[in-house]
């Protein structure tokens, strides 16, 4: 495939050591519909076409797949590995065991160092691979801020053994960064989050902003393919917004796109996932042509549903009133 894009124009973000990250990337969760093998072979395409940033997690099950697109690609002298930007997470049940369960994500991707280490959820609550909505485990437990920073201490060994570039903190809550950030030694240089004109967290956004964190959105299209653990009655669908597909008609193009530009413009990181080379060009192609105007992100501002999609529910523990507890609605770390 050609390169697409030059990826000198994609935006950048500024880390607060001074790195700089790519303002969009690849998602790599298949949903429990796309395999590894089309996942890698997406990420193969997606690097040739100037996607830079590559947004992986052990617990996608595809890192040994990815790690072989990686190799051809570098063998093709397509890119270097200073060229990317690659990211990984700890999944839940291994919070004791951080740097092992590094190591080995690191050896599936034959690479040696992540430039950005996440802590994939703020509590060790495990669920298996493709379980359904129902699915709780009798072990799952609340938030502990001592255990959390215990898990963190682990990530920041990785940043001074050269194993992670920066480290990172996914599915936060404002009142769980009050309790763990004033404790770190080495702090987040991202937060990942649930961000789509559907569910735009106004206030983690500019918490994070605030802190010199960079945001980066996952769901960004509002995840259509998503798995029927993540889908309930009342869902929006981000790309069904009538103000969104209004601003999409009036530019000529996909609703996807009007997501993806909004979220650059916006500050945030999105990293839409597709498989599909028409879609995951047009994406990366979107956030460098044609902009929205002050007027349409303003539009989209106002537009926003507070429609969580991925509400956790399978992480909630013995006790637990519902998924809003995972989320610390009332302002306060629900135990
Ligand atoms: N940190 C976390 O806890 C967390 C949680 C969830 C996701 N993530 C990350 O975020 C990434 C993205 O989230 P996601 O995959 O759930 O959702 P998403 O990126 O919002 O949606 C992906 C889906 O959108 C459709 N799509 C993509 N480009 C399109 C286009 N140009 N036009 C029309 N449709 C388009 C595709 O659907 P079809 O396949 O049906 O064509 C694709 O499967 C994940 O892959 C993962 O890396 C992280």
């Amino acid at each position: 495939m050609e390169l697409c894009v030059n990826p000198a124009l994609v935006p950048q973000r500024q880390l607060f050591t001074g790195a700089s990250m790519p303002a969009i990337g690849i998602g790599t969760f298949g949903s429990d519909k796309y395999g590894p093998k089309e996942i890698s072979e997406a990420v193969y395409g997606a690097v040739r076409c100037g996607y830079r940033l590559i947004d992986c997690a052990a617990v996608y099950q595809n890192e040994a797949e990815i790690g072989t697109s990686l190799a051809r690609l570098f063998a093709e002298k397509t890119v270097s590995r200073e060229d990317l930007f690659i990211t990984g997470k700890v999944w839940n049940d291994q919070h004791r065991a951080v740097e092992a369960s590094c190591r080995n994500s690191l050896a599936a991707l034959g690479i040696s160092y992540f430039d950005l280490y996440f802590v994939h959820w703020p509590f060790p609550n495990y669920h298996a691979p493709g379980c359904d909505g129902d699915s709780r485990n009798p072990d799952s437990k609340p938030f502990s801020v001592e255990e959390f920073l215990d898990t963190w201490r682990q990530c920041e060994d990785l940043v001074e053994k050269g194993l992670a570039r920066h480290i990172g903190m996914s599915n936060m809550t404002i009142p769980k960064l009050e309790a763990v950030l004033p404790a770190c030694r080495i702090r987040p240089a991202a937060i990942e989050m649930e961000l789509h004109p559907a569910f735009q967290q106004p206030e983690l956004f500019a918490y994070v902003q605030k802190r010199g964190i960079a945001p980066i959105g996952y769901c960004p299209l509002g995840s259509p393919s998503r798995p029927e653990r993540d889908r309930s009655e009342g869902d929006i669908a981000a790309m069904d917004m009538p103000e969104i597909r209004e601003i999409a008609a009036r530019h000529g193009i996909h609703p996807a796109l009007v997501c993806l530009k909004w979220a650059v413009q916006r500050g945030q990181t999105p990293i839409p996932f597709s498989v599909k080379p028409a879609q995951y060009r047009e994406n990366l192609r979107a956030v460098t042509t044609d902009p929205l105007t002050e007027q349409e992100m303003e539009t989209i501002r106002q537009a926003d549903r507070n429609c969580r999609l991925v509400k956790g529910q399978v992480f909630l523990w013995p006790g637990a009133k519902g998924w809003e507890d995972l989320w610390d609605l009332d302002g306060t770390i629900t135990t």
